[in-house]
């Protein structure tokens, strides 16, 4: 069960939080939004938007390609967006955080150009039973091309990864492990210090899915050692269509570019091509600039309220939605590891996922319903999808008030 944490030292202003996100105040279907699906993405504070509103009104330009004016301060802009991230996961080196579309890009990015310097036939990928298909997929594509395995890391019936099949599956074979750091359905957080440090002894490098991990706690990439950490800006409150590829620099120098063309360059004849030094070997063609820009002001709003508030904040949520579920007759909590953070998947005996969120969809609740892009999860717990609500710090007890009425309602209309 989790427990409480610090919760009486946490004193959030929410009303003040709540009015930097326009889209807070707005009804949905005749109600005021209760937005609990800030696992599929987060909402905008006017900070962010305002820096996106700010690059097109005053600073449009492309970057690292001009003289003039506007340019240059463009280009100064995005570097520093650039070191803000570097910071953020206090990485060693500005020029290790690649800017990418998105988790999922950078995860097809580290695939497909570790795949192939390093996975040849017969060697082993290890990816976990809970991963999002986005941690899975490239895998088994890199696993066709290169005759490689995927090899997969079980989880017991609470949702946690078991430790001791993981320690068996790390053998000379395995040439990368890519693991999740927070389960997008479950809501698990995994011990990845722990985890990569396991792999590190067999001296088998770690790609971390952090989409999920991001906007819930402090990552610190150098702490836990990762070799690649990978998550998406929109999760972060930030812009949709721009994410990070955080890498260590002997692997991100070791790998070939992922997609080539202008920017990745440094000569260029028809004979043969000299690529460019990190960060732009794998940033091809102009960017997402007001994506990194609109980034760097996320993570500066977050940092104002501070992850660890924010963290125990949420686990405030967790705990009190998690109890008033547990109250409900015929609500099965699907992911009860003892770390988890502000996410709850849960059926109900007898309904579909999809008419419980229909209906709290009038009510003016959003929350996600479905398989999640987790299908191997939901075959392992038997079952075809889940209502999922995902908690920010934006979100209230009332809401989750609210909620429970709600579902209460649509299970007494259902049945
Ligand atoms: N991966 C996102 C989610 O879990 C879209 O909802």
């Amino acid at each position: 069960m989790i427990e409480s944490k610090n919760i009486t030292e946490v004193q959030l202003d929410i009303e003040k939080i709540r009015a930097d996100f326009p889209i807070l105040s707005r009804k949905v279907n005749g109600k005021p939004l209760i937005y609990f699906d800030n696992g599929a993405t987060a909402q905008k504070p006017k900070s962010v938007i305002d820096a996106i509103g700010n690059y097109y009104s005053n600073q449009n330009a492309n970057i690292h390609r001009g003289v003039h004016t506007l340019s240059q301060e463009i280009t100064v802009a995005y570097e520093n967006a650039r070191s803000t991230i570097q910071k953020h996961l206090n990485a060693e080196h500005a020029h290790e955080i690649i800017f990418t579309k998105g988790t999922t890009d950078s995860i097809n990015l580290v695939a497909s150009s570790f795949g192939k310097k390093f996975i040849f036939q017969g060697d082993e990928i290890l990816v976990s039973a809970m991963e999002h298909h986005s941690n899975i997929l490239p895998w088994q594509q890199v696993c066709e091309e290169r005759g490689a395995i995927l090899k997969v890391i079980p989880i017991n019936k609470e949702g946690e990864l078991i430790i001791s099949e993981y320690k068996r599956l790390l053998t000379d074979k395995t040439k990368i492990v890519a693991l999740t750091h927070i389960s997008n359905t479950l809501g698990t957080i995994n011990p990845i210090e722990e985890l990569i440090a396991l792999a590190h002894v067999k001296n088998i490098p770690v790609l971390v899915d952090g989409a999920q991990a991001v906007p819930h706690t402090n990552v610190n990439v150098q702490l836990i050692s990762a070799d690649f950490y990978v998550f998406s800006g929109h999760k972060l409150f930030g812009p949709t269509g721009v994410g990070v590829l955080y890498g260590k620099e002997k692997w991100l120098t070791e790998i070939p570019p992922y997609q080539v063309g202008g920017g990745t360059i440094k000569t260029v004849t028809f004979e043969k091509t000299e690529y460019a030094d990190l960060p732009l070997k794998f940033e091809a063609g102009t960017p997402h600039i007001e994506g990194g820009i609109g980034l760097a002001a996320a993570i500066d709003y977050v940092n104002k309220i501070g992850l660890n508030n924010i963290a125990a904040y949420e686990n405030e949520l967790l705990v009190y939605a998690t109890e008033a579920l547990g109250k409900i007759n015929g609500v099965k909590i699907i992911g009860t590891a003892k770390e988890k953070a502000s996410v709850i998947s849960f059926i109900v005996d007898g309904l579909h996922p999809f008419d419980i969120g229909t209906i709290l969809d009038q009510l003016g609740i959003a929350v996600r319903t479905g398989h999640h892009c987790t299908q191997p999860l939901m075959q392992f717990y038997g079952i075809q999808g889940t209502v999922r609500a995902s908690f920010a710090f934006y979100n209230t007890k009332e809401e989750i008030d609210l909620f429970i009425n709600g579902l209460e309602r649509a299970i007494k209309m259902l049945n």
